[in-house]
Formats: structure tokens, sequence, C-alpha cells
């Protein structure tokens, strides 16, 4: 197909993941000095590409193409280009240089389409900064609430401080906000990270829908004290309240088909060898494909939780800090990426989707799909993340031929 080169994408996520806080290592959090690196070059790519380019109020970064005439609705693609804490080159940001390439290839065979194309590159989609997450897409959605610029992250410093100090002005944010009826559906390309495509020898699949997931913030608190001298019995050991608790997450989630529960960062303090750990914070994710199965989840661990604490005589304070339930990709979306998936010769097959996106957020401002591409062995969050050329080539070509017969008149 003309003008989707695999090198070019593979290339640009390598540039990408040299844009990282961390030498050897992947970690690109949300309004960071890399952030601010990764989107330079993602907003050349877009302009090389044939887009207008910009940061929008919250530090996306959004391409346009227009369409036959300027001005019409728009076909919103892309993905993240935030990242966990040492993580793969390709989750988030194969979907944003997917379709750059796309775009590239409709304006190189100086193709306009009855409709706009736009690439947004969302800034914060893991929440690894905040205690939230899907910040740059909720924005562009509408949906962010404003009460999330008080968030601080683990410095103190709040979203507020953080988007002035990126020189955006946080009494903005609004101004991320898409409107319905200039937003004809949201499509994105990304990386499995799982292992279904693989096992079964596909290259790409088309997503049903998104599992929903609740995050926890959790904070104990017991009495720090002397290592030496307070006797087992007469602790109130936050981290080995921290420990149960973590333990009760594992049992309640493991053996329920479609559940899953993690404990992911836990900080110990003082957090010294010889000193028993007065306060503990620590995070929960639960997921799952039917929201009732997270909820109760989610409600049994809050009691079991409490019951652990009380009988260690600490304190616990859980916050929520993301309650998403499931969300459905469109039928119609569905159908058109089948159509292109077959149109590419490969057997049709559809899958759900363990992990989170910013389809979920979008979801609330237009139809969305998914089209998942095959990564090795279904490694991700991890820099172990890989994907061959061919793939990223044909994963591309089936977005592409999708874009192209893209009609927005089938909703
Ligand atoms: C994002 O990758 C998530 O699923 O948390
Ligand atoms: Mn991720
Ligand atoms: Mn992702």
């Amino acid at each position: 197909m003309p003008g989707i080169s695999a090198v070019r994408i593979l290339s640009r996520c390598e540039a990408l993941a040299a844009c990282s806080e961390q030498r050897g290592a992947l970690t690109r959090v949300y309004l960071s000095p890399e952030q601010r690196a990764a989107s330079e070059l993602v907003l050349g790519w877009m302009r090389e590409a044939g887009m207008s380019a910009r940061l929008d109020a919250v530090g996306n970064c959004v391409g346009r193409h227009e369409g036959e005439r300027p001005g019409l609705p728009a076909l919103l693609l892309g993905s993240h280009l935030d990242t966990v804490r040492d993580a793969g080159r390709y989750d988030g940001m194969l979907g944003v240089v997917a379709a750059i390439e796309c775009v590239h290839a409709l304006n190189e065979a100086v193709r306009r389409l009855p409709f706009a194309v736009e690439v947004i590159g969302f800034a914060d989609e893991e929440g690894v900064r905040f205690d939230a997450t899907l910040i740059g897409s909720r924005a562009v959605a509408g949906t962010l609430d404003p009460a999330v610029l008080d968030v601080a992250d683990g410095a103190g410093v709040t979203l507020r401080q953080a988007l002035k100090d990126f020189g955006l002005d946080p009494a903005r944010v609004r101004e991320a906000a898409r409107r319905r009826e200039e937003s004809l559906a949201y499509a994105e390309l990304h990386i499995e990270q799982g292992p279904v495509l693989e096992a079964e020898g596909l290259p790409a699949g088309v997503v049903t829908a998104i599992n929903g997931a609740t995050r926890l913030a959790v904070d104990v608190e017991g009495t720090a004290g002397h290592a030496g001298t307070v006797p087992m019995n007469l602790r109130r050991d936050a981290l080995a309240a921290a420990a149960e608790c973590a333990l009760a997450v594992e049992r309640r989630c493991a053996g329920v088909p479609d559940l899953v529960g993690t404990v992911g960062r836990i900080e110990a303090l003082p957090g010294a060898v010889n000193v028993i750990p007065g306060k503990v914070r620590f995070t929960i994710d639960v997921r799952a494909a039917a929201d009732a199965v997270r909820a109760s989840a989610v409600d049994d661990l809050h009691g079991q939780m409490q019951a652990i604490c009380a009988r260690r005589g600490v304190a616990i304070g859980v916050r929520k800090t993301h309650d998403h339930g499931v969300t459905a990709c469109a039928p119609w979306l569905m159908e058109q990426l089948d159509a292109a998936v077959a149109a590419e010769g490969l057997p049709v097959r559809r899958l759900p989707s363990g992990a989170g996106h910013d389809g979920m957020a979008m979801a609330e401002l237009c139809d969305i799909g998914m089209l998942f591409v095959r990564c090795e062995k279904g490694v991700s969050h991890n820099p172990a993340e890989a994907i061959t050329a061919a793939d990223a080539e044909t994963g591309t070509r089936v977005f592409l031929r999708f874009i192209e017969n893209f009609e927005a008149a089938r909703r």
C-alpha cells in the first residue's frame, strides 16, 4: 500500500522511547519535560503528514487533516503518549504513530475524504503521575471533573500547578472539549497487550468491549516504633496489615473468571530497616468483564480490609481514584473494522480488551472502535514489549483501509 512504512513506524516508536526520565528505561509521565520532547516530535510528524498540529488545553497533541472542504466533522483517531514506569515502547505510541502514518498515506495519495481526520496523542492515559486517569481523553470528551485539578502528585504538585508549569492555563482546560456534532467516531489502534492473537496466529483483531476498572488508594496508619524493642504482640505494624490486605485482594480475585486484582504500588514509611512501619500507602486495581462482578469484589475488599485492620489495631482509609464500567465498542464500527480486516485477506477475530484505553473516556463523546495488533507473547507494561515490523505494517494497512472506507452514515 502506498505510503505505509513499517520502518518509519518502528523508528518513530524508538524515537519516542528516547524521551524518558530514565536512561536505559522508558518512563514518561504527564506534563513532564519528557512529554514536551515527545510532543515536539509528534507535532512535527503530524505536520509532515499534512496536518495542522497543536497542543490542546491539557497538553494532548492534536493534528487535523481536512476533508473535501475545511471544517467538516472529523473521524477521531488516536492513542496515548504517556507511559507506565519502565514501560514498553508500543503501548499507546504505536496507535499515535500508526494513525499519523495513515494520514501521511492519504496525504501522499492526495486523497480528501468526505470528513476530516484528526489524530490525537493523549497526554495522560495511564494515570501514573496523579491519582486520576484518562485525563487527556476525559478533557477531550468534556467529562474531566474540575476537582481533579486539585489532585497532587507524589511530590505534592497539584495538576493545576503542573499545567501552569507546563505553560498551560488550568482555567482553560474546558477548551480541550470537543463537540458531539463535530466528532463522527473515535477509532484506536493498539497492541493487544495479551496473548490471544499470537496463540491463534492472527496479526490483528477487532475489539468488542473494554473491561471495567476500579482503582483505590489505601492509607494504613499504625504506630512507628523500634524494631528491636517492641514485642511482636504489641505492634501496630502498618506494612504487615497492608501485606495482609494485598493477599486478600489476590484471594478475592483469583478463581473468578474475568476478574483480576492487583496491588501495584506500595510505599512504607518511614522506610528504615530498623523501624516498624507506621504508615503505608498502596494502590488496588480491580477489573472485570462484568460490572456487577467488579462491584461485588470491590465491596467485599472494603469489608475484608476493614476487618484486617481492625483486628490489627491500625486505621485504614480507602479512596476511589477511578471507577469505570465496561465500555462497549459500537457494532457499526466493529463491522467496518471487520470489513477492513477481511479486505486485507485476514480472518476476522473479535476479542474483548482486558486493558483500559482512551476509548473508555471517548465513548462519552462519540461511538468508539478499536483494532488490536498482535504483540510478542502478549507482554506489555514491561520493557520486553515487542511487535514485528510485518504486524505493525499489517495493522496500519487495516486501519488505513478502515479510514478510507469509513461511512459515518452507517451510525
Ligand atoms: C492502561 O494501560 C491500563 O489498562 O491501566
Ligand atoms: Mn498501558
Ligand atoms: Mn495503552
